[in-house]
């Protein structure tokens, strides 16, 4: 039947072998994703596919319950677009879900955290977390330069761990950055900080962020001088919308460098045990990151797109809107020894 037909029209016979050439392309790329551990295929699935397969679990979610910040990063991929931060009761509301739903870690970063209430907005957060809603873990990622002794004082004792953000031991390089509130010592402070981390039980953690201002330093002493429990050095993301494009707030390219470089700056602190890098491929996907509504956003499109609100559709049906990378998550060493009662630290 097939041959006769076709070989009376040669454009049937053309428009036969596209199909065949397109549906062998397609299993190709299938075998491909599967062969590459099947994460995109996963990733790439519809909202309602994930939440037919069943919702991730948000084991350790990052609020970031503000965008307001004092700082002038320009890498910064969390701007202040929105001044906007949720009634306490309600951020403590969501908070509660999100541990139903079976989270096990919080991380709370921003824009500062400890801008908004002076920090007090923070602290209650904190501790309505490690009191109230028994998370084996909280954390917080700050610029450091708004924390003062007496927050230590007050909810030290609620907090796990404490990530500082420092990308350059040399001033003048912080303040090419951004990383700077007017002169005052950016590193001095981070210095302070670690004592008091000490002296309040509080694990200290550092971030770095290699971009081209930073890509050639040696932070090897300073780093073994502080002993944190780790150091994560991320290589300098692009998210459009927020540090690259027309709506965003600050133009990142500048500051962008390349495998190679960030390789480079690997090797060089290779004897640092407490490093834990992440390239741009790592982090873009592996993390569950909550916006100021609580919504999701999911970066799998290179900017920041948000899902409804858990306090108004429930963490189930957001969640599948996350764009979140489990295997990732997993692979990037997201689960770690987090609660600070686990760690052997010398207090
Ligand atoms: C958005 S900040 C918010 C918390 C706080 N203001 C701080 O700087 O630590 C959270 C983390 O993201 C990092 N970060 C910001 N922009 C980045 C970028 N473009 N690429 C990689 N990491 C970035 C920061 O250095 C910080 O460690
Ligand atoms: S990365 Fe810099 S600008 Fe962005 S929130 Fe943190 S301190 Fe502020």
């Amino acid at each position: 039947m097939f041959l006769p037909t076709v070989a009376a029209s040669p454009k049937l016979l053309l428009r036969r072998c596209l199909g065949v050439l397109q549906r062998v392309l397609c299993l190709f790329l299938q075998v491909y994703r599967w062969t590459r551990g099947g994460s995109e295929a996963r990733v790439e699935g519809s909202p309602e596919e994930r939440l037919r397969q069943g919702a991730t679990t948000p084991t350790s979610v990052n609020y970031h319950f503000t965008r307001k910040c004092n700082y002038k990063c320009g890498f910064c991929f969390h701007t202040a677009k929105t001044s906007f931060v949720l009634p306490l009761e309600e951020a403590k509301r969501g908070l509660k879900l999100l541990k139903d739903s079976g989270m096990e870690k919080i991380n709370f970063s921003g824009g500062e955290p400890f801008l908004h209430e002076k920090g007090d907005f923070l602290g209650k957060m904190v501790q309505y977390c490690k009191r109230d809603l028994q998370l084996p873990s909280v954390s917080i990622v700050s610029n450091g330069s708004m924390i003062k002794e007496s927050w230590f004082h007050k909810y030290g004792d609620y907090l796990d761990i404490l990530a500082v953000s420092c990308d350059s031991f040399d001033e003048a390089t912080n303040q090419l950055i951004g990383r700077a509130q007017g002169r005052k010592s950016h590193i001095e402070n981070l210095y302070k900080i670690r004592g008091w981390c000490q002296q309040y039980k509080v694990a200290f953690k550092l971030n770095s962020v290699v971009n081209t201002f930073n890509v050639d330093e040696d932070m090897t002493a300073h780093v073994t001088e502080l002993n944190p429990v780790r150091w994560k050095v991320f290589q300098c993301l692009l998210i459009d919308g927020e540090n690259a494009g027309e709506a965003a707030l600050r133009e990142a390219e500048r500051f962008v460098i390349s495998e190679e470089r960030f390789q480079g700056f690997l090797d060089r602190h290779r004897n640092v045990s407490c490093l834990v890098p992440e390239s741009n491929e790592k982090m873009r996907n592996s993390y569950l990151i909550l916006d100021e509504y609580m919504r999701f956003l999911d970066c799998r499109r290179g900017r920041k797109d948000p899902s409804k609100s858990i306090l108004d559709v429930g963490v189930k049906q957001a969640i599948c809107f996350s764009g979140f990378d489990e295997k990732m998550f997993l692979m990037r060493g997201g689960k770690y020894v987090w609660s600070k009662a686990d760690m052997k630290l010398e207090w």
